[in-house]
């Protein structure tokens, strides 16, 4: 089955995690993907670095290219795969070539979509051509496919996510270990999680990424990474795990992006969310993504974000589309269409979780809680726990406030010379 009609043709660049897993499922699944597609898919052409390395697959069927524009300008090319990674370099002069070429292009790049993402739709349009990175948010979980297509209908309220696999590991390992962040970061490094700059992933970059590309498609925006406003996970401690558990929350780095009327609220940042709530639950390098629409309510996707398997998963889902002729335009709409919406601050009201260092002597507490009150913060409930030289550690939880009023209230704290570090401060998710 599927032999009857020319075969859709792909030209591999990268062969690394992701290529590799490709490259596997290629050879493995042939005839299930040809009876799928109705058509044969097959692999003309591939391009890494090093030619002679071993890859767990047979690559010998293949012509070999060592520049992957020439790959993408292959007459046997039809689809350029691009999975070699980096915001500009090879993978963005490969990603033009094709489309150029009226090639459309799958990949896994989420850093090149973010920072390019508007200016790449729009060259994919004006040559005919589309690009799909269903790999390029949360791994295998198939939330752009949802989006573009199941939900269409929807006006979408909310996006919220997990999704960088090695913060959530990083988090949830030193909760259930009770170990600091600092051995557990040596841990996930040892293991292969980190990405080669640990920044990308611990300073929420990585995640930053995929919530750019989530709520252009979710609002129909242009995409702007540079209106997310990004906070890692790198401040966290034991200490703020172990109180956000008594206070009946999980700490999680979590993508939000919603519409308002002052503009597009799209922030990355750790937040405290109920334990009992779906995002309260997820454990280890796993993702979740939770859609919310006017017609059908709250949707929750959970899943592998990466790996081997997980993301060639959803790069050959994109391949299929492509070879069964189903073809959505980049962002789920004309480029355009897309609104630039002005990025804005949070503006919605929410409680917060706040840590701080005070000096331990009298009248300290005293004018944190002035400071809190000229800024028009008022406390929920407050804790003063162990003191250590000279240092009283203090726990306050706010009433819902704006995070206008709540930074208003850190600047003044600078000023009171007894709070001894900048306080963390923690937004409080209703999810
Ligand atoms: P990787 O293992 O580092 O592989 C990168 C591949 O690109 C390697 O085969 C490398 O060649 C090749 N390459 C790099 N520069 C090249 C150049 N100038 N010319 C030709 N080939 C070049 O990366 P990966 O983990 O597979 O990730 C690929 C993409 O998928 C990235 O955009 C990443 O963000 C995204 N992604 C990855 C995952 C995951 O779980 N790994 C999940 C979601 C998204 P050599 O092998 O010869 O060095
Ligand atoms: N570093 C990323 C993560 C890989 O930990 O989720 C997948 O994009």
């Amino acid at each position: 089955m599927g032999g009857d009609r020319e075969p859709i043709r792909l030209g591999l660049a990268g062969l690394g995690t992701v290529g590799a897993g490709v490259a596997k499922i290629v050879r493995r699944n042939a005839a299930a993907l040809a009876a799928k597609a109705g058509r044969p898919v097959a692999i003309s052409a591939v391009c890494a670095r090093t030619r002679d390395k071993d890859r767990g697959v047979p690559l010998d069927a293949y012509a070999w290219e060592d520049d992957p524009v020439v790959l993408a300008r292959r007459s046997d090319v039809d689809i350029l795969v691009e999975l070699m990674g980096g915001s500009d370099g090879p993978a963005l002069a490969a990603t033009e070539a094709a489309l150029d070429a009226g090639k459309d292009v799958v990949t896994a790049n989420k850093a090149m979509l973010a920072i390019h993402g508007q200016a790449l739709a729009e060259r994919a349009e004006a040559n005919g051509a589309t690009i799909r990175f269903e790999a390029a948010v949360a791994g295998g979980i198939p939330v752009m496919k949802a989006l573009t297509e199941g939900l269409a209908a929807n006006g979408l309220t909310r996006v919220m996510g997990v999704m960088n696999g090695t913060c959530n590991y990083i988090l949830t390992r030193m909760e259930d270990g009770g170990l600091p962040y600092d051995e557990v970061f040596a841990e996930a490094k040892a293991l292969g999680y980190l990405e080669a700059d640990p920044t990308l992933d611990v300073g929420g970059i990585d995640a930053g990424h995929k919530l750019a590309l989530l709520a252009a498609v979710a609002f129909g925006t242009r995409v702007d990474f540079g209106g997310i406003g990004i906070e890692g996970i790198e401040r966290i401690s034991i200490e703020d795990i172990r109180q956000a558990a008594e206070l009946g929350y999980r700490v999680k780095l979590l993508g939000v992006a919603r519409m308002s009327g002052r503009g597009l609220e799209a922030s990355m940042a750790p937040c405290l969310v109920p334990t009992d709530s779906p995002l309260g639950q997820l454990e280890g390098a796993t993702n979740m993504v939770v859609l919310e629409g006017d017609q059908v309510g709250q949707i929750v996707l959970r899943g592998a974000g990466a790996g081997e398997g997980p993301t060639a998963s959803a790069v050959m889902g994109d391949v299929m589309d492509l070879a069964r002729g189903c073809r959505v335009p980049t962002f789920g709409q004309s480029a355009g269409h897309l609104v630039a919406a002005a990025p804005a601050r949070a503006t919605l009201p929410a409680p917060y979780y706040l840590r701080m260092a005070l000096a331990d002597r009298p009248g300290a507490l005293a004018k944190v809680a002035a400071v809190l009150g000229e800024a028009g913060v008022s406390i929920d409930r407050m804790r003063q726990t162990r003191h250590e030289a000279g240092e009283a550690p203090v726990l306050i939880v706010t009433h819902p406030t704006t995070r206008a009023a709540l930074d208003a209230a850190l600047a003044g704290m600078e000023g009171t010379g007894v709070v001894l570090a900048a306080p963390v401060a923690l937004r409080i998710e209703q999810v």
